[in-house]
């Protein structure tokens, strides 16, 4: 990770080395968190943060999850992602807001410690690799399972969930694949370790629905807005692992892995196709502001709003 210079940290910008916390906090203990992943672009405009007001949305309904009441509005944090990218002179980044429980007291009941929020930006290219762009990445389906809505609820990015995530990350990390995809308790396709999943069968699209225990992806959104305006039909519906290795084509969405072609899953050979080709340079056309869509998913500082109109 490249440091930066500042953290909004609790309402205000601190110093990125003075950006610190207790060890007793609740969240490091147990993994009383949530936070977002969001993207900042340059555009001919300036820097514009991809569906920022949505991001932080679903920061909120994350914490209403776990009951931490987060002590800022959703204008308020998107002021301050605005901010915070300013002061670290940055014109494309990732943005990381947390909002965790903090050091009071050490029991599994969370409720009386208190609410903290931070703000962190830094360059982050692309998540998979650049080759993994172009080329793929080799996938596995995970033997562990995705959480599920009576376990760990995977409508809310909180971050104890994402030990989940981790065990499938290091199994195919450990097996020498780049991604793994885990299954729901039921056996369907969930999500990958960090995307959501989509197969391409006869030029339609297919992804599981959010019943099935993936993350309501807001790149997954976009990405079956874009898929629609390219005339490609997306279906919800469960998948079996089947599905992916008879695919015509594969990808994963996500704020970190944009739109990454998977080349094979378990060995099955899929290759990056040229549907996946055509959503993932819509995909960066939009996030660069070269779109028509740009003006609705790209957000400004509010001052630059101002200035454009
Ligand atoms: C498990 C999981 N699925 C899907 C996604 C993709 O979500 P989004 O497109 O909102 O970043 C993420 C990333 O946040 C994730 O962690």
């Amino acid at each position: 990770m490249q440091e930066g210079e500042k953290i909004w940290f609790d309402g205000g910008l601190v110093d990125w080395v003075d950006a610190k916390i207790h060890v007793l906090s609740h969240a490091l203990h147990y993994g009383s968190g949530a936070f977002e992943g969001i993207r900042a672009y340059e555009t001919d405009r300036g820097t514009g943060v991809f569906h920022l007001t949505e991001h932080l949305e679903r920061l909120h309904r994350s914490c209403e999850m776990y009951f931490m009441t987060v002590p800022f509005s959703v204008e308020t944090l998107a002021a301050a992602v605005h901010e915070t990218i300013a002061a670290n002179a940055l014109r494309s980044c990732y943005v990381r807001p947390l909002v965790f429980r903090g050091y009071k007291e050490l029991g599994v009941n969370p409720l009386n410690c208190p609410v903290q929020v931070v703000i962190a930006v830094w360059p982050w290219g692309a998540y998979l690799g650049e080759e993994a762009l172009q080329k793929g990445i080799r996938g596995m389906i995970s033997s562990w399972r995705r959480i599920g809505p009576n376990t760990i609820p995977a409508a809310a990015k909180a971050s104890g969930q994402y030990l989940n995530s981790q065990l499938a990350k290091i199994e195919a990390v450990k097996h020498g694949y780049d991604e793994a995809i885990l299954l729901n308790e039921q056996g369907m396709i969930a999500d990958g370790s960090g995307e959501n999943v989509f197969a391409v069968h006869k030029g339609r699209l297919f992804t599981p629905p959010t019943q099935a225990s993936c993350l309501p992806g807001i790149t997954r959104a976009s990405v079956m807005r874009i898929a629609d305006l390219l005339g490609y039909e997306t279906v919800e519906r469960d998948l079996t692992r089947s599905d992916l290795y008879f695919a015509d084509e594969v990808f994963l969405t996500g704020t970190a892995a944009e739109v990454t072609p998977v080349a094979s899953v378990d060995d099955h050979e899929i290759g990056a196709g040229p549907i996946t080709r055509e959503i993932q340079a819509t995909f960066f056309d939009v996030v660069h502001g070269r779109h028509p869509l740009s003006a609705e998913y790209l957000e400004f500082p509010v001052s630059d709003r101002a200035t454009a109109s």
